[in-house]
């Protein structure tokens, strides 16, 4: 019998980087500043809620589109910090995790022979979740060393096929953030168009130095054309737990259900439930940023003593370092080198480029304990 023969639907895709970094940190005993998860507690309370909630009998299913106060909780978070109302019954959907939500995002709103504009260095999801709806991604790469944008080489990208864009704010891997101007140039080059917005906003509240988050839920008008996702794991420090949410118009929010309701159909219920009662305690999320910019102050602070440069961070977990005052070995090759003879996992920033584009440096996770973060300096001090 000939073996079974099948068309890989992604045949370029290999391992993912943060496997690949995280797998190499273990074998050589590093400290993982590579892939991007807290090594610290999260909270005490939201664990007792969700032991509450599984003894108090919530192990079942809870709706498709999620559990009822948790939707309404986000509800009124949105319109506290953000002055929008949404409808928690018709305008969000809990998912598991907002890479999830991304995809169903993208799936819903996808044909072959699309186009998505996509700026890199991107989140690894984004252009696999294109390509496997029959889409193409259209790339734009970020001004180095600010990472910003530039609107114009955008703008002569955007044609009859472009379907949609995809932003990241605060953004990974380079802590850049969007500003108001950038809102506007969106909604400029949006208008009176079929382009809709996919917006990933999994670092929402981890902004620092008193930046405003520049969230598509701010603005009535593109939240219309778009599909905003989030996530619970990264802004509580469980990324583990893989929950997070959609919020969306009503017509996008439709179709983006139906395949919904055909894949996860129903998250985490215990979880759900636990959330829906932390999120009453507006403390719960107001003091996040600062916290984690305790983390990076405390890790740039630390990192002087070597010879790595930081570029600048506004938010995320995440703060990018040039070596190239050390080095010209390739991002790649440095990193592994740094892995296996110093003793530090990182990321190569060039892995979040489809043409593997190499500026000379490397994404440093600072969202750890202080210990974590003293040994991994007194290792790369030796560099
Ligand atoms: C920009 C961005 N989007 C999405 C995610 C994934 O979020 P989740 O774990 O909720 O799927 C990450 C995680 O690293 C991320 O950095």
């Amino acid at each position: 019998m000939s073996a079974i023969q099948i068309k890989s639907k992604l045949p370029n895709a290999g391992t993912t980087i943060f496997t690949v970094m995280s797998s190499l940190s273990v074998q050589h005993n590093a400290i993982n500043l590579g892939q991007g998860f807290p090594d610290y507690q999260m909270s005490e309370e939201l664990i007792s809620l969700v032991n509450e909630a599984m003894k108090t009998g919530y192990n079942q299913y809870v709706h498709m589109n999620g559990y009822m106060p948790l939707k309404e909780a986000l509800a009124e978070k949105v319109e506290y910090i953000y002055t929008t109302k949404v409808n928690p019954d018709t305008q969000i959907t809990v998912t598991p995790g907002a890479t999830y939500a991304i995809y169903t995002a993208l799936t819903a709103i996808l044909h072959p022979g699309d186009e998505v504009i996509v700026f890199e260095p991107a989140y690894d999801s984004y252009i696999p979740s294109i390509e496997i709806n029959g889409a193409t991604a259209v790339t734009v790469q970020l001004q180095f060393p600010g990472y910003s944008i530039d609107w114009n080489e955008v703008k002569s990208k955007i044609n009859e096929r472009t379907r949609a864009i995809i932003i990241n704010s605060p953004h990974n891997p380079t802590g850049s953030v969007l500003s108001e101007n950038d809102i506007q140039q969106l909604r400029t080059l949006t208008k009176d168009t079929q382009i809709i917005i996919i917006s990933d906003e999994v670092y929402e509240h981890l902004i620092f130095d008193d930046k405003k988050h520049e969230s598509i839920l701010k603005y009535p008008d593109l939240l219309e054309k778009s599909l905003v996702c989030f996530s619970f794991g990264k802004v509580y420090h469980c990324t583990g737990w893989k929950l997070g949410y959609c919020i969306s118009s009503e017509y996008l929010m439709k179709e983006f259900r139906k395949i919904h309701q055909f894949n996860c159909f129903s998250c985490d219920a215990p979880k759900q439930v636990a959330l829906s009662q932390f999120l009453k305690n507006r403390e719960n999320y107001v003091g996040l940023g600062k916290f984690l910019q305790k983390k990076r102050d405390y890790f740039q602070q630390l990192m002087q003593q070597t010879k790595l440069k930081a570029l600048p961070t506004y938010g995320s977990y995440f703060q990018v370092y040039s070596y190239s005052d050390i080095s010209d070995e390739s991002e790649k090759d440095f990193a592994i080198r740094l892995t296996k003879e110093f003793g530090v996992a990182t990321i190569p920033l060039s892995t979040f480029y489809s043409s593997g584009t190499n500026n000379g440096v490397l994404r440093f996770c600072f969202s750890k304990k202080k210990s974590t973060l003293e040994t991994a300096v007194e290792r790369l001090v030796k560099l």
